[in-house]
């Protein structure tokens, strides 16, 4: 069914440049522009069949939105793309990459919904549609107890970890001018903190929360973002943005979220016990 509709979009989309070039052969980058435009609906229409997946894409070392149990990805995030799956009447499937890659996989058409504790930005925004946040939510330093830290510029001049393509590396960057030292996971960012490769790392309250469960050397700060998590798209989807709005909304209404922040919150403090 997909190869079908992606093939007879690609002709029709070929057909279509066709014309529209010799029309528009003054203004050939807006042909282009039109055609790109035909192809990303086609697929839209492709991907929205019933009976084909409606498929997630995360980063799955992010506790309680998403880890790991066993070799199953399971979350927050992953329950609130289960309910927008279960609403179309969808099948469901889920897949981990590395965090800088969750929106370029929406973005080609890969995944249809990236959900992976992911800030609203006004950068990203010019890349993809947000449904409506989730969460509220900030970044704030872990750090070792006896070198405390507070506010932002604590950290200037300090080897600093953070998970690569995250708000926390865009801190570093952008508010202390500096580079940080870049880790695949808030896990990987704060044990190079326990074995004095960093000096801090910045992370999501609710991982950083996790890491530190049961390490009496390491302290969190306060908050030193204000930001929200929301549920990312291709852009120009208003039918799947409804069913991802809709569902946030139900799902903070009638108490399942509170219940799934509560349930895996625990899950995740578990796991890292052991
Ligand atoms: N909220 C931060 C951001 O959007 C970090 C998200 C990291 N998520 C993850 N699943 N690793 O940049």
């Amino acid at each position: 069914m997909k190869n079908l509709t992606k093939a007879r979009a690609k002709s029709l989309t070929k057909a279509l440049a066709k014309s529209l070039t010799k029309a528009l052969a003054k203004n050939l980058m807006m042909a282009l522009a039109v055609a790109a435009m035909l192809v990303g609906g086609s697929m839209f229409v492709g991907c929205s069949e019933k009976g084909e997946s409606l498929k997630m894409i995360t980063e799955a070392t992010f506790p309680p939105y998403e880890f790991l149990r066993g070799q199953e990805i399971v979350g927050i995030d992953v329950e609130i793309c289960k309910a927008v799956a279960a609403k179309l009447g969808r099948p469901f499937e889920v897949e981990s990459v590395n965090f800088d890659s969750v929106i370029p996989t929406v973005i080609s058409g890969k995944a249809d919904l990236a959900a992976a504790g992911i800030t609203v930005t006004e950068d990203r925004k010019k890349n993809v549609d947000f449904s409506i946040p989730y969460v509220k939510t900030g970044v704030v330093f872990v750090y070792k107890k006896g070198t405390p830290y507070a506010k932002g510029s604590d950290a200037k001049g300090r080897k600093v970890g953070v998970q690569s393509g995250t708000t926390s590396e865009a801190f570093v960057t952008d508010e202390l001018k500096q580079q940080p030292e870049r880790f695949d996971s808030p896990a990987a960012a704060v044990a190079a903190l326990k074995a004095g490769r960093v000096d801090v790392v910045i992370a999501d309250i609710d991982p950083a929360k996790n890491c530190v469960k049961g390490e009496a050397e390491l302290a969190l700060s306060g908050f030193i973002t204000s930001e929200e998590y929301a549920v990312a798209i291709r852009k120009g989807q208003p039918e799947l943005l409804k069913a991802i709005n809709e569902t946030i909304a139900e799902a903070k209404a009638d108490g399942r979220l509170a219940k799934w922040v509560a349930v895996y919150t625990a899950e995740a403090d578990k796991l890292k016990e052991k």
